[in-house]
């Protein structure tokens, strides 16, 4: 198992070592609940650098009142085995109030990138997202951070708030890992029944549907909008949150596909949300 600490002064000291000893620091922050799709991020880390940190924190900052907060999964023994195959070397999983001391009033805000998607739909989870990323920042201070493509919004919220704030963090982005059948890899997915199991992989269907169609030369945006929400609402159980086709840089409508695009969705299944998205 990866040797686990839980205090910011424990971790700045097992970072300060190993610089000392000549070490990069790659981190990899997560909520715990590791999957295939975790592993290969901790991978990629310890390939670029050679001391990881792996954060498991369920960061409350980034749940709505109505969200999965509490029954979020906690399964740090799994985690660490998990961190240890996968080649990390330090698991940091604080208590709530050691990244929130008391009187905690400072929240770090990304605007314009968080008006579509995940914004509206979940009020404040990015203001949560970016508070306690930034905050990973300074208390592990690492030379590259490592997130998933499937989280696309947040990874391009990320990457503006390191230009935007300065802050010396190489960001990198690695593809979304599927399960055999084209599902994305989730924390979430285990909530899933097995009829919603079943069903699952026809999200991931639907957004190469739309890709397909944009290759076979549709252009108008409304069109692919409307084809991508009709095919997921045909999945038994699903409820479509939403189903757009955005700029991929801006994350703003598109009238024609003239230029790079991503296809991004969220679809409940019983009351499981679920992400996925597809660059166009
Ligand atoms: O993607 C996640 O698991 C979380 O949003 C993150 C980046 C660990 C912040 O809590």
């Amino acid at each position: 198992m990866t040797p686990v600490v839980t205090t910011v002064a424990e971790v700045r000291a097992a970072v300060d070592a190993a610089r000392r000893a000549g070490k990069t620091v790659g981190l990899v922050p997560t909520m715990g609940a590791l999957h295939a799709g975790h592993a290969s991020l901790i991978r990629a880390a310890a390939a670029g650098s050679g001391f990881v940190v792996v954060s498991v924190f369920v960061n409350p900052t980034q749940f709505g009142p109505t969200e999965d907060f509490a029954r979020y999964p906690r399964t740090l023994d799994a985690d660490r085995l998990l961190c240890a195959d996968a080649g990390a070397h330090l698991v940091f999983a604080p208590p709530v109030a050691e990244m929130y001391p008391e009187r905690s009033v400072t929240f770090v805000e990304v605007t314009e990138l968080d008006r579509e998607l995940d914004g509206p739909a979940r009020p404040g989870h990015f203001r949560g997202v970016c508070t306690v990323v930034l905050k990973l920042f300074h208390v592990v201070r690492p030379d590259a951070a490592h997130f998933g493509a499937k989280d696309f919004q947040q990874a391009r919220i990320v990457r503006q708030m390191v230009r935007d704030l300065n802050v010396p963090v190489d960001v990198r982005v690695e593809p979304t890992v599927r399960e055999a059948d084209g599902l994305a890899m989730s924390s979430r997915n285990r909530y899933l029944t097995p009829a919603e199991r079943a069903v699952a992989p026809g999200i991931h269907r639907a957004l190469q549907n739309i890709a397909a169609r944009a290759r076979a030369g549709e252009a108008d945006v409304s069109v692919l909008e409307s084809e991508l929400a009709a095919e997921l609402a045909a999945i038994p159980g699903a409820r479509v949150d939403y189903a757009r086709v955005l700029d991929a840089d801006l994350l703003r409508p598109l009238g024609r596909l003239d230029r790079p695009a991503v296809a991004a969705v969220a679809v409940f299944l019983g009351t499981t949300r679920l992400i996925d998205n597809l660059v166009i």
